[in-house]
Order: structure tokens, then C-alpha cells, then sequence
């Protein structure tokens, strides 16, 4: 097992690749191990193989190489519907000529299980989901909103061990969207199921996950939970994929006692940064820093710190903060962004200023 994770692995992809034309890989060597009741998002840009990997867990495809394994057993050889995983799908719709209890009945009666029991299990998923009132309706007679709550009781009424949702929420306006993100989260947490939730929606991710796999290219770039993800990123696609990001490019000229390094920029200016993922003189860079972590009010500039000039060239108000565009080291779309207390500075287009950080925050990664 080339698994690093310490949790129980209810759910393990070991080694697993995919190949659909028998030549290309969409998946490159997943190693996953997903601990019981775990809320896991995999997160990542268009077919870099998401999907792919939720139908495999789910039995819809097959692994190429490698196995999976549920509680401990290879289920590469189990059929999807004896796997006991609850699925809920953008496009995986409810059954239009059936009303909601209809629709919650089937998952059951395909397990066999007699009216009064299969009754009891459906007015309480129905409950969970708030929507107690509604099994005689049909789905043409509720909104976008409602139908996914029934579609996440659907998946929950046969009180599944593990969850598998790809996209949910993708077609809900973005207040639904919120509220549903809420309502999923504090139920699968309440049931203790495990989740392996997809979304191409990094604040989704973060907002819901106690582990977030970031995809790209088949493979997993980074696994964390949300903190660390957004504040410790190991590489450069991580960090742009993640939150919002300022790179600036350059060249290592010194490494330095710890993990910190100095950085000179493509214009020839000098900066601190933390050495993450450079390793000698000479390496190309870049640096990441997050646009809450930039200072320019000179006391808050640790002493010593190297700083940059930069100018001011677009103000925009958002009520909470304020957004600040900068030109700095040659890039024209370097972001601040400051909170909107009382004692701040609204800096003004045109306005010449110098910006630093702690070392530790602007982070040197691979070029
Ligand atoms: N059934 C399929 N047959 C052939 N190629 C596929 C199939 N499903 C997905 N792919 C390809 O596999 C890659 C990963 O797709 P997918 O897993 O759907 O990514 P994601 O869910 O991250 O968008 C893409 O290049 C996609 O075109
Ligand atoms: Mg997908």
C-alpha cells in the first residue's frame, strides 16, 4: 500500500489508473484512503478525472490498474447496486412519473424490504430534508431546490455507509446552492456517513470538506483539510487553483538558514519568501502570496523585511473590504485586499506605494 494517510480507510484507491481508449490515462496513480464518516471533496478544473473516479467507487466503470477497497475488501468484483452507496448526481434525476414517496420507496424495494418498514424509513428521510409534507408530489411539482433535497433523501433512505454526490448543486441559483451546501454537511455529519463529494467549485470545497483532494491531470496534487489547502498550497497550480492568489517570477539567489529564501524578481527587484518547493540558486520560481496577506501600511511591515514598490491602479469598494489593484514588479494584476475599518486607507489610482509581507506568507514554489 503506498498510502500515507493514518485514518481507518473505509474507503482506499490503491494505485488505481484509468484508461477509457486503452491508451490515454484520465486517471494517473490515485492513492486515497478515506476515513469512516469523513467528508471528502475532490476538487479540480474540468476532466482532470473526478468523475471518473466517483464511478469507479460507485462500480459504474472499472479500474484499469489498481483496486479499490471498501471496508477493507476489493470491490471490484461487486456489482454497483450491492455496494450500499447512496448516489446523488447533477443529472441523475428523480423518476418523473413517480411521486416523491415513490421514488424514496424504490432504493428500498430493490433491497427488498416489506411496505410498513419501507414506510417508516421514507417519512423520516422525507423529514430530514424538511420536506415532510411532500411525498405525494410529483417532481414536475417542485422547484430545482426541492428536487434536490429529495434526491439527497433518496440517497439516504436506505441509510447508506457511504455518500457519493458529483456536482450536486451545480444547478441551483447561488442562494439554494448555500443552503443546501449547509443542509448536506450537517447531515452527513449527524448520520456519521462517509461523503465523497465532487465539485469543480473551490469555495464549495472549502466550505463543506474535512479533506479536500485537489485534481489535476489525473492525478491528486494536494490532500488537506480546507486550511491548509488555502494556506500552505505545495504547488503553483494548487495556489492559483485555490482562493485568490498574486504570483510574482523570479529566480532563487539565496537559501537561507530554515525554510526561507531570496527571491530576485524578473525586474531585478528583491524579495523574502518561504522555500517551498525550490531548492538551490539559480531554480526559477513562483512566488505566491495570498492578496489579504500584502501590507502597505509601513508599521504592520516586519523589520528588516525586503518591500516593493508598486502603483496604485484601480480602487474598488465591496463594502466589507476593499480591493486595491496594483502594478507590482512588472505585474499589472497583483491584488490587496484590506478590510473595511474605520481607520483604513483608500488608496487612490495613480498613488505610488511600497508593499512587504511576512516572509512566511509569500511562498516559493515550482516555476
Ligand atoms: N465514458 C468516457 N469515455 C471516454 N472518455 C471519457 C469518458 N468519461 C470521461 N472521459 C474523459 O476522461 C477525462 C476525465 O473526465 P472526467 O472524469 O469526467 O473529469 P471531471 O469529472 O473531472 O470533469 C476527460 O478527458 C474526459 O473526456
Ligand atoms: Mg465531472
Amino acid at each position: 500500500m503506498t498510502n500515507t494517510d493514518t485514518n481507518d480507510g473505509f474507503v482506499v484507491f490503491d494505485r488505481v489508473q484509468k484508461s477509457y481508449d486503452g491508451e490515454t490515462l484520465v486517471v494517473k496513480d490515485l492513492n486515497l484512503a478515506i476515513g469512516r464518516g469523513e467528508f471528502l471533496t475532490m476538487l479540480g478544473p474540468s476532466g482532470s478525472g473526478k468523475t471518473t473516479c466517483l464511478m469507479m467507487l460507485a462500480g459504474f466503470e472499472t479500474a484499469t490498474h489498481g483496486d479499490i477497497l471498501l471496508g477493507g475488501t476489493p470491490i471490484n468484483n461487486i456489482p454497483p447496486h450491492k455496494r450500499g452507496i447512496g448516489m446523488v448526481f447533477q443529472n441523475y434525476a428523480l423518476f418523473p412519473h413517480m411521486t416523491v414517496a415513490e421514488n424514496l420507496a424504490f432504493p428500498l424495494e430493490v433491497r427488498g424490504l416489506g411496505k410498513s418498514e419501507r414506510e417508516t424509513k421514507i417519512k423520516r428521510a422525507l423529514e430530514m430534508v424538511q420536506m415532510g409534507d411532500f411525498g405525494n408530489r410529483r417532481p414536475a411539482q417542485l422547484s430545482g431546490g426541492q428536487q434536490q433535497r429529495i434526491a439527497l433523501a433518496r440517497a439516504l433512505v436506505f441509510e447508506p455507509e457511504l455518500v457519493l454526490m458529483d456536482e450536486p448543486l451545480g444547478a441551483l441559483d447561488k442562494q439554494l446552492r448555500e443552503h443546501m451546501q449547509f443542509e448536506i454537511t450537517r447531515l452527513a455529519h449527524e448520520l456519521g456517513i462517509t461523503t465523497v463529494y465532487v465539485t469543480h467549485d473551490q469555495t464549495e470545497a472549502l466550505t463543506m470538506s474535512d479533506r479536500v483532494a485537489v485534481f489535476d491531470d489525473g492525478r491528486i496534487q494536494q490532500l488537506d483539510p480546507p486550511d491548509v489547502l488555502y494556506e500552505e498550497p505545495k504547488n503553483s497550480f494548487v495556489a492559483q487553483f485555490i482562493g485568490e492568489n498574486n504570483t510574482l517570477v523570479g529566480e532563487v539567489v539565496e537559501m537561507k538558514p530554515g525554510d526561507l529564501c531570496v527571491v530576485r524578481l524578473d525586474d531585478g527587484e528583491v524579495i523574502d519568501a518561504k522555500a517551498v518547493n525550490v531548492h538551490e540558486v539559480g531554480q526559477r520560481t513562483k512566488v505566491s502570496i495570498r492578496p489579504e496577506r500584502v501590507e502597505y501600511n509601513k508599521e504592520r511591515i516586519p523589520e528588516g523585511a525586503h518591500t516593493l514598490h508598486a502603483e496604485v491602479l484601480e480602487f474598488i469598494y465591496m463594502g466589507d473590504i476593499f480591493r486595491t489593484r496594483l502594478k507590482v514588479a512588472g505585474n499589472d494584476e497583483f491584488i490587496i485586499k484590506t478590510r473595511n475599518a474605520p481607520d483604513q486607507v483608500r488608496l487612490k489610482p495613480g498613488q505610488k506605494i511600497e508593499i512587504g509581507w511576512l516572509p512566511q506568507d509569500c511562498r516559493a514554489l515550482d516555476a
